[in-house]
This record gives structure tokens, C-alpha cells and sequence, in this order.
């Protein structure tokens, strides 16, 4: 078979070879390891992964695509499976109240956060909301992030905005190499008009939203901000049995900040992906064992909270909880499109390996998109997602932090950074 691309040499190749399923446990360390490895593409479909020279049913020709890999790391393209790309604005205002203790839920109550970017959303154009969002993702593919989960949620109560941050989601995956994922989340924060009344606004995104997304085909997933403050547990059981009534996947924003019970909740419904989990309490997280709920756990969050907690991720793993590792990309509380510095805060605070937080970003993102036969591991027949990291193993990429390992990125066989 014709190689259109091959990357040889390769010091590190991290395949992630093994089932197409959410990894557990000892699982997330077996990385599918080949020092000297070979990787052959034919247009998107990697045709072949292994050790040394390529066999000879594998042919190049003049127009095959060579890359050296040696003192190179490669892994299969990350995938960021959780973030909310598309806003108007930012909220660097909100730096100085933070610094003097004003915390993320007061801010939010006070009118502020997440209302002050409804606001410049629903006043961006679409053109304005597509430029932006594009930027960040030439950003996020510059850190090797190949897959992107993308949500609405800042037009609450006004869904015509809501409608123009998803349709913006879906041009950009159609003109951007990086692929896109989009979630509904009308369900972000209670829109001021319904303060005295959010059970109407409940009502109204159960029997008039969800439905018109479903029918549209705007979303795949939807998602619920479950926070004290913010939408309860009943509300959001609520909103998630109706997102599958109507054919959306149900994930949710979970015990982020309180521990309201937004884990248990997640196993309850059967949620794809339960996500934050900072306070998430012992019985929930043995609930999303049982259950099988991904946790996606955002640590550049905590970080940017200076919330002085971190999700339990030793104890999710030892309790058979399959884990994700995303950005949160967003303007409040987590700016930072980076996913490779949230894998340094992944392993540098909540303790996990190199090879676990690799597995996080890769396999267990894809499953967190439900992409896991698609994506996230360096097989043959899967999609040719690859980053190449100017790194001589794994451990250094995540070691020496807070810069930028890409030397190339392949998205669907084509090198799109480099
Ligand atoms: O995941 N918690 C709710 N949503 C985002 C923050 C959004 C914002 O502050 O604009 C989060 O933390
Ligand atoms: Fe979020």
C-alpha cells in the first residue's frame, strides 16, 4: 500500500495501542511504547505503526511526505474535551477583585463573570465570535491539540445567541483542521430576568431549546452548570433526562466548586463525562466507578480559581474511574487555550504519571467524545492525528513546563503546524 506520509526514526512513538475504550487504573500507564518507531499514513488513515524500517508492502514514491522523528516524541493528536471556545470578550477586569479575595460565585452573583461575557457575546457579530474563536483555535493546534469539544452558553436566556455560538462552532469545523465538537449549554448560568423565577427558565430551555437544537443539529452533547448558586441538582437532573429524551448526550459540570452531589448525579443519568469534580465527595466518585463515568478534570481551573484544591485524581484512579485532562478553555475561569500546561499541572500537583496524564489527553479525551474507535491512539485504521514534540521522551514534556514541545502537528494526514 502507498505511504502519502511517514514519519521514521521516531525515539519515542506513544501509540496508546490497546482497547478502544475508556482506561482504568494500571491501564492509564500502558502507553503502547516503541523507541525507534515508524508511522506510515495513507491520506488520513494511518496504514502502519511499528519498530525500525517499514515492510516492503508499505511503498513510497516522490510525493510521500518524510519526517525524521529522531530526538523527537510523538503521540497521537490530543484532544481538549472540554471548553467553551466560542465568547465575546475577556474579563482581565476581574484579575484585581480577584487579588483582593472577591471570590468566582460572588462575582457571578454580584452581575459580573459569566454575565459580563453574555453580554459582549450577544453584542459580537457572528464574524467577530468566528475570528476570535479561530484565533484560539491556530493557538490550541500550536500546542498539538487536534480535537475539540467547543460549548454555547453565553446567550442563557437570549437563544438567538446561543444558536449564533454553536453555528459559529460549525463553520469553524468546517474550515479549520482542528475538529470540533459542539455541546449545548443553555444551562450556564441563570439569566437576570429569571432570578425571582429560574424554574421558568428551566422550563423554557427542557420544552423550547433543547428540542430546537436536537431538531437543528446543532449539538451533540449537552451540559449543565450544577453549582450552588447556579442550577440545582433537580434542575439539572431535569435538563439532562430531557437533552436525552431528545437524542443530546448528557455530561455536566460537577461539584466544581461545592459538593452538591453533581458526581452522583452524573452516574445517576449515566452521564458521558462528569467534569471539574474539585469538591466531588467519596460516594460520588464510587458511583462514577460503577457507572463507568469519565471524569474530565480540569486542573488549569484550580489553578486560576486559586481555589488552593485540586480534584482527587490519585483517588479517582485507585477507585476505577477513568480520567480526561482538558483546558476549560474560557474567559473567566481558565483563559488559557494550553493543554500542555495543564498536563504539567496534572501530574506537578494532582500527582499523576507522565504516562497517566499522556492517557488522559489522548484515548480517555477521545472516549470523553464518545471518538474513542476514531481517535486518540496511533493504530492501523485509525484517523492520522499526530503530534511530533521536539522532546526526547515523554517525561520532559511535562517536566519542563509552561513552554511549547510541538515541532509538528498532522491532522488527517496533512501537516497543519509545523
Ligand atoms: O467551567 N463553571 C462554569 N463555566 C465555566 C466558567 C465560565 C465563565 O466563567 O465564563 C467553567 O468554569
Ligand atoms: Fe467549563
Amino acid at each position: 500500500m502507498r505511504a502519502t506520509l511517514i514519519i521514521k526514526n521516531i525515539d519515542n512513538l506513544i501509540t496508546l495501542k490497546g482497547k478502544d475504550k475508556p482506561r482504568i487504573k494500571e491501564e492509564m500507564r500502558d502507553i503502547g511504547l516503541i523507541q525507534n518507531g515508524v508511522i506510515a499514513l495513507n491520506e488520513a488513515e494511518i496504514i502502519y505503526v511499528g519498530k525500525g524500517e517499514l515492510p516492503e508492502n508499505i511503498t513510497i514514491d516522490d510525493d510521500t511526505i518524510i519526517i525524521d522523528g529522531k530526538g523527537k516524541t510523538v503521540t497521537p493528536g490530543l484532544v481538549d474535551a472540554h471548553t467553551h471556545l466560542v465568547h465575546g470578550g475577556s474579563r482581565e477586569n476581574e484579575l484585581s477583585m480577584k487579588l483582593k479575595g472577591m471570590e468566582y460565585l460572588d462575582i457571578l452573583a454580584a452581575g459580573g463573570g459569566i454575565h459580563s461575557t453574555v453580554k459582549a457575546t450577544r453584542e459580537a457579530t457572528f464574524e467577530q465570535l468566528y475570528s476570535k474563536a479561530k484565533k484560539s483555535l491556530d493557538t490550541m493546534i500550536s500546542y498539538g491539540t487536534t480535537t475539540v469539544e467547543a460549548k454555547s452558553g453565553y446567550g442563557i436566556g437570549d437563544f438567538q445567541t446561543e444558536i449564533k455560538q454553536l453555528e459559529v462552532a460549525r463553520r469553524l469545523n468546517e474550515d479549520h483542521p482542528v475538529d470540533i465538537i459542539s455541546t449545548f449549554m443553555g444551562a450556564h448560568a441563570i439569566p437576570k430576568d429569571y432570578n425571582e423565577d429560574p424554574d421558568k427558565f428551566v422550563d423554557i430551555i427542557i420544552n423550547e431549546m433543547i428540542p430546537e437544537v436536537s431538531k437543528r443539529d446543532l449539538a451533540k452533547f449537552c451540559d449543565v452548570f450544577c453549582e450552588k448558586g447556579v442550577f440545582t441538582i433537580e434542575q439539572s437532573r431535569k435538563i439532562l433526562l430531557a437533552a436525552l429524551e431528545n437524542g443530546l448526550i448528557p455530561k455536566i459540570h460537577a461539584d466544581e466548586i461545592e459538593s452538591l452531589g453533581g458526581a452522583e448525579l452524573a452516574a445517576e443519568i449515566g452521564c458521558i463525562t462528569a467534569d471539574h469534580l474539585i469538591a466531588a465527595s467519596d460516594e460520588g466518585i464510587k458511583m462514577m466507578a460503577g457507572k463507568g463515568i469519565i471524569a474530565n478534570l480540569l486542573p488549569g481551573t484550580s489553578f486560576n480559581l486559586q481555589a488552593g484544591k485540586f480534584a482527587r485524581a490519585r483517588k479517582m484512579i485507585e477507585e476505577g474511574v477513568a480520567i480526561a485532562l482538558s483546558t476549560d478553555y474560557n474567559p473567566g475561569s481558565c483563559p488559557t487555550e494550553n493543554l500542555q500546561l495543564v498536563m504539567s499541572f496534572a501530574s506537578l500537583i494532582m500527582k499523576l504519571t507522565p504516562e497517566e496524564v499522556i492517557t488522559a489527553v489522548t484515548i480517555n479525551g477521545a472516549a470523553a467524545l464518545g471518538l474513542e474507535e476514531k481517535i486518540g491512539s496511533l493504530k492501523v485504521g485509525k484517523q492520522g492525528d499526530i503530534v511530533i514534540f521536539d522532546a526526547p521522551n515523554l517525561d520532559y514534556i511535562i517536566y519542563h513546563f509552561g513552554i511549547n514541545h510541538t515541532d509538528k502537528v498532522v491532522k488527517k494526514g496533512k501537516v497543519v503546524f509545523s
